[in-house]
């Protein structure tokens, strides 16, 4: 039976241990998870989610606060166009969180960029060229586009000297959407250097409707590999979502696949960003407990336990700090559904808001746990300590037994 290890991504010069680690954002995949991953040979992700927020709690920048303080006059406003981002410092933020990163690189593998497009930031374009710019400035090895998938980002830098070098690359969930991604960048004569299918039991937003469980990650991986082949192109396809062992990956591997994109099990590992009690919720969750639901202002379907605190929040939009998810015209769904509770509500302070939830303001503080659905699995991967709570995996533990597993087997640490 072959494992992990008996397979290579080849992407250019570059052959890798075919796992990546998916990013993860608001520094869920931090650096450190990342650096491990490009140590034992794989690849990484960071997240560029929030990165002034990133940026501040890492490296004793300001912006979060400076930010705070230039828009203090509008916290009360219930109209948010007045928010813009400075695109210098979102530059430097961008840049000061990829350069550590990427300086404190070892090993073969590589560090990737995840890229949500739906964090349109008031100013849907000029913010994403930013981002994108000032990650291959930086040196990053690679950028994923993902979540709102953009079919123009790729030409927002085409002028850039790294357009080339770097690996780019896309995550999609049906042959549909890749498709029409090639056809819109056809002209630029820039194909993709990877393509991550991601299914429906993956952790985060997800390319499918609320109808998620219809779907099938094998068959549309299927659907990918035969199209690409069908149209001669020569692009790894990597499979994402519910792969729980190294067994689970070489059914991809097998069938095709150039690598899988994992997660889940790395949600409950010490260099993970979340906190360590968080982490003890992920462990305790149990199947019935893992929800798929629409509060996500952004408009796509979310994975989450359902003891979520961020479900029913009615905390006050907090886009003078934050304000990421704000559309072209200074919009979110959030803003509406917390502004028409709070008229329904004159005398209740403790009203709820139950179909949208402030994103920004509860990924940043770890209120928002989203999750993968296999994550009622990761108490099997642990071991339980006296005091009740499971035990912390290292990284390199999980990631090591993706790449060695055989039979579906998983190590205990
Ligand atoms: C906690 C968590 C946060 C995630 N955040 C993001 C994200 O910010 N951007 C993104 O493209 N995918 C995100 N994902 C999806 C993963 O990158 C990955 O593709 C997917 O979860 C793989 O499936 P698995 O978790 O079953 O291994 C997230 C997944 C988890 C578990």
């Amino acid at each position: 039976m072959k494992r992990v290890d008996d397979f290579r991504l080849r992407l250019g010069k570059h052959e890798l241990v075919p796992i990546m680690i998916g990013g993860m954002g608001v520094d869920i995949s931090t650096a450190e998870l990342s650096l491990v991953a490009a140590r034992l040979g794989g690849i990484g992700h960071i997240s560029d989610a929030l990165v002034h927020d990133v940026s501040d709690r890492r490296f004793d920048t300001s912006f979060i606060k400076d930010k705070t303080k230039q828009y203090k006059y509008n916290i009360n406003n219930l109209d948010k166009t007045d928010i813009k981002f400075d695109l210098d410092q979102l530059a430097e933020a961008t840049r000061l969180h990829v350069g550590k990163t990427m300086e404190a690189k070892q090993g073969d593998g590589m560090i990737f960029v995840n890229c949500m497009e739906k964090l349109t930031m008031n100013g849907p374009r000029d913010t994403l060229r930013v981002r994108l710019a000032s990650a291959l400035d930086a040196g990053i090895d690679g950028i994923t586009m993902s979540a709102g998938l953009h079919l123009g980002s790729f030409g927002l830098i085409e002028d850039h000297p790294r357009f080339r070098d770097a690996k780019l690359g896309i995550i999609v969930s049906s042959v549909r959407a890749l498709q029409l991604f090639l056809r819109k960048n056809a002209k630029l004569n820039r194909l993709p250097d990877y393509v991550i299918v991601e299914g429906p039991l993956a952790g985060g937003h997800l390319g499918f409707g609320l109808d998620w469980a219809k779907y099938d990650l094998h068959t549309i991986v299927a659907e990918v590999l035969q199209y690409l082949k069908g149209e001669n192109l020569d692009i790894p396809v990597i499979a994402a979502g519910g792969i729980f062992t190294g067994s689970d990956a070489v059914t991809f591997l097998e069938a095709g696949a150039g690598g899988v994109q994992v997660a889940t099990r790395f949600t409950i590992t010490k260099e993970c960003g979340l906190p360590d009690d968080v982490k003890q919720e992920y462990f305790k969750a149990k199947e019935e407990e893992i929800i798929v639901n629409t509060v996500s202002p952004t408009g796509y379907p979310m994975r989450m336990l359902s003891n979520t605190p961020a479900i029913g929040s009615n905390i006050r939009p907090g886009c003078e700090a934050y304000g990421y998810l704000l559309d072209g015209n200074g919009g979110c769904s959030y803003i509406d559904a917390y502004n028409r509770e709070l008229e329904a509500n004159p005398n209740n302070k403790d009203f709820k808001v139950m179909d949208k939830t402030c994103l920004c303001t509860h990924m940043r503080n770890f209120k928002c746990w989203t999750c993968g659905q296999t994550t009622y699995r990761l108490k099997d991967t642990t071991r339980q300590l006296p005091d009740g709570t499971y035990e912390l995996l290292t990284a390199e533990h999980v990631f090591r037994d993706y790449q060695f597993s055989v039979n579906n087997e998983i190590a205990l640490p």
